[in-house]
């Protein structure tokens, strides 16, 4: 039976002595012939961290009284062999040992932690994709993984600029120098270009070999860079750039090595490509934001042109109402709704006939009445834009007042929008120190002083003195 299975049995006495042994054919297991190793100590017969754990094995089965296992390895001319030993206790405190190679399951093995190894690896890439992370952190993760996952020295991404079709260091990692970030190749040029150009994976199995002085910096030779691969990054059928591997060692490869290069450096290239899909998205939205915000520059500007006299009204108030909210610790975020309404909030005159905006006197009562619904109109001009939701209570409630006297709700104290209370500092302020058909400009000091005596009837009474302060200023 041990013949049919190539197995070793073994019965040692309790200090490991050798006392019989059935051979299958384990060849180079023991040192010597069958013949020499009886009577024998197993510790002597085989490579100390071997003899050791059977030794530590005899050990625990006399403690337990239960069959004990050991793995360990041996290295034979083919290569290193793996073997399971199984101890079982015997008569008279002796010790059944049956050695048997593993070599073969011990190999899948491996070979299963590694797949598993680079399936984790693909898949912290793969969360770069879905993640909505930006490029720069997305490329400090991919070379965070390629790193780790491939055990090499340093790593870094060149990207293509589109426009001037150079690759330019994009970001790295495991570099002592840095003679990397000043790289900068046209494509088809060094080995990273050669990569890139022709669509395939470059390898160096030794740099120092290469008589070609490196195109980078001088810096470059004190990495002591030995092993060398360029791998370009393809997603979409566009090349997005090359990732570039260095070992400081020499380096071995194997198909499954080079299989699992190609598999990570088309993931990253997808990453890459989904980071550099959402940062152009984000610009184009903030472009968008800026066309908006120049459009409504535009209305406001309309207005202003049409109502002579008040041109540049808009800006100044705008740029007041900024520098009040400012000193009131607005948070910045809230700043652009504040300034968008600024520019909008009298848009509603573009509803008032020029007979009554423009006249130079006092409004007759019916006037009034039409003047007075510029709020609501404004209201009813912008409600239909989402993106100015937030901007719509300087235009709606510039006109209340804080003890309920104004319009278009009357509304009172606190219940009137803060930025509607800091814009009516500013739309005062500036309207009274203007001229206007209907009167001429107030001096500063008149101004203030009427701000003071309204304070607690027409202006919140805590915004009066941060206000009159800043004006004296
Ligand atoms: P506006 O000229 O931009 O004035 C904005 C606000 O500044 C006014 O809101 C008012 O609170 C204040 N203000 C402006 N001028 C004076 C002034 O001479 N005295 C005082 N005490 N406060 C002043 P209000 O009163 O709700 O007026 C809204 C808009 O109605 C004004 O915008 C202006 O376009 C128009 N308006 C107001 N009064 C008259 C007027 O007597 N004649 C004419 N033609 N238009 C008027
Ligand atoms: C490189 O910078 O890619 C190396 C240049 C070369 O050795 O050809
Ligand atoms: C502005 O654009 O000036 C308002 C928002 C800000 O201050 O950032
Ligand atoms: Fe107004
Ligand atoms: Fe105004």
């Amino acid at each position: 039976m041990l013949q049919a299975f190539g197995d070793l049995m073994l019965i040692l006495d309790e200090d490991g002595m050798i006392l019989e042994h059935k051979a299958g054919n384990l060849p180079h297991h023991l040192a010597g012939q069958p013949a020499t190793f009886q009577h024998g100590n197993i510790q002597d017969l085989l490579p100390v961290e071997a003899g050791w754990k059977i030794t530590e094995g005899i050990r625990r089965l006399r403690e337990n009284k239960k069959a004990v296992q050991v793995e360990y390895s041996l290295p034979t001319p083919s290569g290193k062999a793996w073997y399971e030993s199984r101890l079982i206790p015997a008569q008279n405190k002796q010790v059944i040992v049956i050695i048997r190679e593993v070599t073969k399951y011990k190999h899948s093995e491996e070979k299963i932690q590694t797949q598993l190894e680079q399936l984790d690896a693909l898949r912290a890439i793969d969360h770069f994709i879905t993640s909505g992370a930006d490029l720069s952190q997305t490329l400090a993760g991919i070379l965070d993984h390629v790193r780790k996952y491939l055990s090499i020295d340093a790593a870094s991404v060149l990207l293509l600029n589109p426009y001037t079709r150079c690759l330019e260091f994009a970001a790295g990692t495991g570099f002592k120098t840095s003679a990397m970030q000043h790289t900068r190749l046209n494509v088809g040029e060094g080995l990273a270009g050669q990569a890139v150009l022709e669509h395939r994976i470059v390898h160096v199995p030794d740099l120092k070999n290469r008589k070609t002085g490196l195109l980078r910096s001088p810096d470059f030779i004190r990495e002591n860079f030995v092993a060398y691969f360029a791998i370009p990054l393809i997603a979409k059928g566009q090349v997005l750039g090359v990732l570039e591997i260095f070992h400081r060692l020499s380096f071995s490869t194997d198909r499954n090595w080079m299989n699992f290069l190609n598999t990570l450096a088309g993931q990253a290239a997808i990453a890459i490509d989904s980071a550099m899909m959402f940062k152009d998205l984000q610009r184009s939205n903030s472009e968008l934001m800026l066309a908006y915000d120049k459009t409504i520059d535009g209305w406001s500007r309309a207005l202003d042109l049409r109502d002579k006299e008040t041109e540049d009204h808009t800006r100044r108030v705008t740029e007041l109402t900024l520098r009040l909210a400012r000193r009131m610790n607005i948070p910045e975020t809230e700043l652009i709704h504040i300034r968008r309404g600024s520019t909008l909030h009298d848009i509603g005159k573009v509803a008032i006939p020029d007979q009554i905006l423009f006249k130079p006197g006092p409004l007759t009562k019916q006037e009034w009445l039409i003047m007075r619904r510029h709020p609501l109109i404004a209201a009813e001009i912008l409600k239909p834009i989402s993106y100015l939701a937030s901007a719509l209570p300087i235009p709606r409630f510039h006109h209340e007042k804080w003890d309920g006297s104004g319009y278009p709700e009357g509304l009172t104290g606190e219940s009137i929008p803060l930025p509607a209370r800091i814009f009516a500092f500013a739309d005062v302020y500036d309207a009274v120190t203007s001229d206007r058909p209907y009167r001429p400009a107030w001096k500063q000091s008149e101004t203030l002083d009427y701000i003071a005596k309204n304070s607690g009837i027409h202006f919140d009474p805590e915004i009066v003195p941060v206000f009159i302060r800043m004006m004296l200023e």
